[in-house]
């Protein structure tokens, strides 16, 4: 019986924990580096997020408008606005492109 046990938690942990240190890790990187602007859900409810009209990464609507390969690429090299103003910093130095992966499913995971 013992041993049963132990097999059994052994295959929960190996099968469980790939799948939580990678949701870990997206989130981490978002409340790190995109949470300022883009606030702790997604929905871009902060100082910054008012101010530059940012959207509400909750809404399908607004999930549906953009590809992951375009989140990858806005991430990557940031955004200006008309005025050739920077209003989000690029993120190339600071991630590598499987970080940049993992945040781009984090947005897609806060969907409502
Ligand atoms: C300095 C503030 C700031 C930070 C930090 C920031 N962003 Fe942004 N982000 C913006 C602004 C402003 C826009 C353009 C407004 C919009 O489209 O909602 C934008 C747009 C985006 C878009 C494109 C949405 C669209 O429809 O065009 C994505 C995706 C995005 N940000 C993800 C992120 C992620 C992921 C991070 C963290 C790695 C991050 N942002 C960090 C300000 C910021």
């Amino acid at each position: 019986m013992k041993k049963l046990i132990l097999t059994l938690s052994c295959a929960m942990i190996l099968t469980i924990t790939p799948a939580l240190l990678q949701a870990k890790t997206g989130e981490e990187l978002f409340l790190k580096n995109c949470k300022a602007c883009h606030g702790t859900d997604g929905k871009g409810q902060t100082a910054m997020g008012k101010r530059l009209k940012i959207k509400d990464y909750t809404k399908a609507e607004v999930q549906a408008d953009f590809t992951d390969e375009f989140m990858a690429k806005v991430i990557k090299e940031g955004i200006k606005n008309e005025k050739g103003k920077k209003v989000m910093l690029p993120f190339e130095k600071k991630m590598t492109p499987e970080e940049i992966a993992e945040v781009v499913a984090y947005v897609r995971s806060l969907k409502e």
